[in-house]
């Protein structure tokens, strides 16, 4: 896809001067979804790829197994994979950074590149929750972007999006929130491309359920209130409501599934709970920005849905495919609501979010000077 030259287009995504970017772990998964999303992107250009020593120096082309859907975009193909260094950022021009690397070896090379005045949007869950570092999902807090960005440390600032599932169950409770929300409890059945591209072995998955992912059930404690907290003066006071996880593994390529239940201070019927969801909109939408989808939360009212067959590729337009969360299989209960969301794990779990979150950064100035 190249960047559109169609004026009406142009205007209506309010076209600026394309901003370098790097994407480091650009070979894993989570990076491949940055590069498929970043091409022809009206606010972005790559300049730089980097991985591990493995595919340093290599051709993108040969270094990727590529697995984000449709073709290798052309221009990455051909361009030679950096090191993930802060040093190798810099020399390619790079002002915006995308990271999707192991949180083992993110925190230094962020860091790093903080310090270099740059502005990190980060997949890994190295410096989630540090206090300069805030969780960030675009429609639900955009003001915590603004404060980390505004309160640049060493010159430039690091933004984090949630852990994959987070981002589904927070587009989920975000709605729900105004109703009064006393506690929340949540059981997953995530798809096996949520442990990168090599992380499972078949023999463990294939007619398989795993009923543990290390580290996973804490994070979807902890990162709920991260994002739904309201900013103080040292940064965010989290959001008081207790989050209870149980996090399964289950043979799906991708989508992770939650089965979800919210108990309220009060009754809340099933229409005004599904009326909430559907109707929830955020800046992002407001000021068109190019990977926001439409519809937020898609509400199916279908008895089999959602499904990760059929749903984790929801929203549109096209550059937002795979961003909107679909709820489905709403039971109220008094003061009780049952329902199951899916969530796409690469991309509104991942690289999308990461990407909705720069984009909002730079149509708020944020990314200037
Ligand atoms: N998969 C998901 O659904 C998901 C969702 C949300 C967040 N995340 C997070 O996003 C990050 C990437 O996940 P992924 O699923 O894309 O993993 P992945 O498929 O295993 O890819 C990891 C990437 O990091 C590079 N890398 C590995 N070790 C490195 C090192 N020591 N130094 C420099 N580069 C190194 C790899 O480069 P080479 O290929 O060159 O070896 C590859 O590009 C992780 O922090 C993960 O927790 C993943």
């Amino acid at each position: 896809m190249s960047r559109t030259e169609d004026p009406n287009e142009r205007e209506r995504l309010d076209i600026m001067e394309e901003l370098p970017v790097a994407v480091l772990g650009a070979t894993g998964l989570v990076g491949q979804h940055f590069v498929r999303m970043l091409d022809g992107h009206p606010y972005f250009k790559i300049a730089a790829l980097a991985g591990s020593e493995r595919s340093a120096g290599r051709p993108y082309a040969d270094a990727v197994e590529w697995a984000a859907g449709g073709d290798l975009p052309a221009e990455a193909a051909r361009m030679t994979v950096q090191p993930a260094s802060a040093e190798a950022v810099a020399a390619s021009g790079a002002r915006v950074v995308f990271s999707a690397l192991p949180a083992s070896a993110a925190g230094a090379v962020e860091d790093a590149l903080r310090s270099r005045g740059r502005a990190v949007f980060t997949n890994a869950s190295a410096r989630r929750g540090h206090p300069d570092v805030p969780v960030v999902v675009p429609e639900i807090n955009p003001g915590h972007l603004a404060w980390a960005a505004r309160r640049k440390r060493g010159g430039g600032f690091i933004v984090a999006d949630s852990n994959c599932s987070v981002a589904g169950l927070a587009l989920l409770l975000a709605p729900l929130r105004p109703f009064g929300i006393r506690s929340v409890a949540v059981t997953t059945l995530q798809a096996i491309s949520g442990a990168g591209r090599r992380g499972l072995a078949a023999m463990d998955i294939a007619g398989n359920c795993l009923p543990f992912i290390r580290g996973e059930e804490e994070k979807m404690a902890l990162e709920p209130g991260l994002i739904l907290g309201s900013l103080g003066t040292d940064g965010v006071v989290p959001w008081p409501v207790p989050v209870r996880a149980s996090c399964c593994r289950v043979p799906v390529r991708e989508g992770h599934l939650l089965s979800v239940s919210v108990e309220f201070e009060g009754p809340v019927g099933r229409d005004a709970a599904a009326e909430a969801l559907a109707s929830f909109r955020g800046l992002p939408q407001e000021l068109g920005l190019p990977s926001a989808p439409e519809r937020p939360v898609i509400v199916r009212t279908e008895d089999d849905r959602p499904q990760p067959a059929l749903d984790a590729w929801a929203g549109s337009p096209a550059r937002a495919r795979g961003m909107a969360v679909t709820a489905g299989r709403l039971r109220s209960r008094g003061r009780g609501l049952d329902l199951f969301g899916l969530v796409h794990n690469t991309v509104r779990g991942a690289a999308g979010m990461c990407l909705l979150t720069a984009e909002l950064a730079a149509r708020q100035g944020l990314l200037d000077g």
